[in-house]
């Protein structure tokens, strides 16, 4: 049976639409297309239906996050340097009150100290980080069990 509560929006913040120009040393040189590319493939074989947003503007996200209960069963964030300090988008993640992942293609433990620091401490089931596009694969298999898709 599947059960019909499956929909991950898939958010990234800031500097995602311009990925592929970012140090491929850090981040792979990837392009944002071709990683929710990679993201939706695996997410339908978890029988998860995939949602993507992105967007540079700090207020859209919020807003985005404001609709998500309408929109998704859980989510997956990067919110990119957001991350370090946006308190006004973890109050709008906790007020969505849905299952959410932090993930993170590089490992953010190990570069400057204030990428250690998360505004989504505690609101979030697990943070990933440094897996690279593996890393949301991996957020994906958590949030399926966590939702019971495709069982
Ligand atoms: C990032 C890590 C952040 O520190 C950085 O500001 C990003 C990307 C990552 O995916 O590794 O924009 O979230």
């Amino acid at each position: 049976m599947t059960v019909t509560s499956n929909r991950v929006a898939v958010l990234h913040g800031v500097n995602f639409d311009i990925l592929d120009r970012r140090d491929p040393e850090v981040y792979g040189g990837l392009s944002l297309s071709e990683l929710e590319r990679r993201i939706g493939g695996w997410a339908r074989e978890l029988g998860l239906e995939p949602i993507f947003f992105q967007t540079n503007s700090e207020g859209e996200f919020v807003e985005y996050l404001h609709r998500l209960p309408d929109l998704a069963d859980a989510s997956l964030v990067n919110a990119g340097a957001w991350t370090h300090y946006s308190r006004a988008i973890a109050d709008a993640l906790d007020v969505a009150r849905l299952p959410a992942v932090e993930v993170h293609l590089s490992d953010v433990e190990s570069r400057e100290a204030w990428r250690g620091v998360s505004v989504f401490d505690g609101l979030v089931l697990a943070k990933i980080s440094g897996k690279g596009p593996d890393g949301y694969r991996e957020a994906l298999e958590l949030l399926a069990r966590e939702l019971g898709a495709g069982a």
